[in-house]
């Protein structure tokens, strides 16, 4: 079996972050959010993984290389524009060579992992395998219904769905699949949809059976849902401390503190994961915060947020519910006249008291 991972397309949801970086790699619990799929297909004990890129294939190449860190294969699949997942399988055709194959959509994060689905899928054989999960918000997603245990309809972001069972961004296919992406026409919103290709399997009598999956499992793409990745995958981690914590700090709970980062007269409360050569003086840091490496928190207050690389958090009062970019600073100033002074790039949102 081979793997396919799609990690192309726009990511307008999470913008301004994705204005200089690939949605796949923004750090979930300090991890690029593209890392906890690959190693859910290595899991897998699959060897061939063709990831399809787009723009940003540059930073996702020097973030995976040739995947041998993980004991795997990686070829990337240029995709010229996101024209659609089924667009992506389309131009996939060469890789996967008539295998069948997992397709995992590369913002997805599935808590538990797919070994089982991909063993059920291996052993059973049918043409297809479809996840998918009951949610509260349906018409953001792909959405199925079912009819005596049988996948009847599907349909790409519906306004009135039709049930509340959305369409996981995990998908196993054999080679049928390729008949469907090239004989389905691009959708209302102009994109080939995977949906519409598993609807053409389904009406050709194509065996394509549902799984329903009651894990944890999360669509990464907007702000509240990185929060609540964040949230979940942080809970799992162990405490580990290797970096340096004087006598003046506090650690309490799930603390996780990289190698070469500096705790000094701070509080850290946990679940809480501190990257490499990351200082924290003089602050506090609350539960359900990442702060990945080469960030320097001074006299302030985090919690409940993710901060990238490189950045700079000086006396902040309190910051919560918040995604910084990288290299980034934020600090107070003792300037007259007092005043705000920020320099914040397109489509940035910031709330202030
Ligand atoms: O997350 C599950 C949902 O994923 C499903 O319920 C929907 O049926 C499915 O269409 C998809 O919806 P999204 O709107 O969330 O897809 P998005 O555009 O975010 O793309 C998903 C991943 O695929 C993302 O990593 C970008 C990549 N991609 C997307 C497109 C459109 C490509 O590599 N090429 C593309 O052309």
């Amino acid at each position: 079996m081979k793997a396919l991972i799609l990690s192309g397309g726009k990511g307008t949801r999470l913008r301004p972050i994705t204005h200089t970086s690939a949605k796949q790699l923004v750090p979930v619990a300090n991890k690029p959010i593209l890392f906890y799929g690959i190693e859910a297909i290595v899991e897998c004990g699959i060897k061939d993984i063709g990831i399809v890129v787009g723009e940003t294939r540059a930073e996702i190449e020097s973030a995976v290389g040739d995947g041998s860190k993980w004991g795997v294969r990686v070829t990337y699949i240029p995709q010229s524009a996101p024209l659609g997942l089924a667009h992506a399988v389309k131009i996939s055709e060469e890789f996967i060579a008539g295998e069948p194959f997992v397709m995992y959509l590369g913002d997805n994060l599935i808590k538990d992992g797919i070994k089982p689905l991909v063993s059920e899928f291996a052993s059973s054989r049918p043409d297809a395998q479809i996840l998918l999960a009951r949610v509260s918000n349906p018409n953001q997603f792909g959405v199925a219904e079912l009819e005596d245990g049988r996948v009847r309809r599907l349909e790409e972001k519906p306004s009135a769905p039709k049930s509340d069972m959305a369409l996981v961004g995990v998908y196993m296919f054999n080679a049928k699949i390729f008949d469907a992406v090239r004989a389905i026409k691009p959708s209302r919103r102009g994109e080939l949809e995977i949906t519409d290709a598993i609807q053409y399997l389904i009406d050709k009598g194509a065996d394509v059976r549902p799984h329903v999956i009651n894990g944890w499992w999360k669509d990464t793409g907007k702000l509240d849902d990185m929060l609540e990745a964040n949230r979940i995958i942080l809970s799992t981690k162990k405490k580990s401390l290797r970096g340096s914590v004087d006598s003046s700090s506090t650690i309490e709970g799930l603390v996780e503190i990289a190698e070469g980062a500096v705790v000094e007269n701070s509080t850290i409360r946990g679940p809480v994961i501190v990257g490499e050569n990351t200082r924290i003086v003089n602050s506090y840091i609350g539960p359900y915060t990442s702060i990945y490496y080469n960030v320097v928190v001074e006299n302030s207050e985090i919690e409940h947020s993710i901060i990238l690389e490189n950045s700079r958090i000086k006396d902040i009062k309190r910051l919560e519910d918040s995604l910084i970019g990288q290299n980034v600073e934020i600090s107070r100033t003792l300037k007259k006249p007092a005043a705000y002074r920020i320099m914040v790039g397109d489509s940035s949102r910031v709330e202030i008291i």
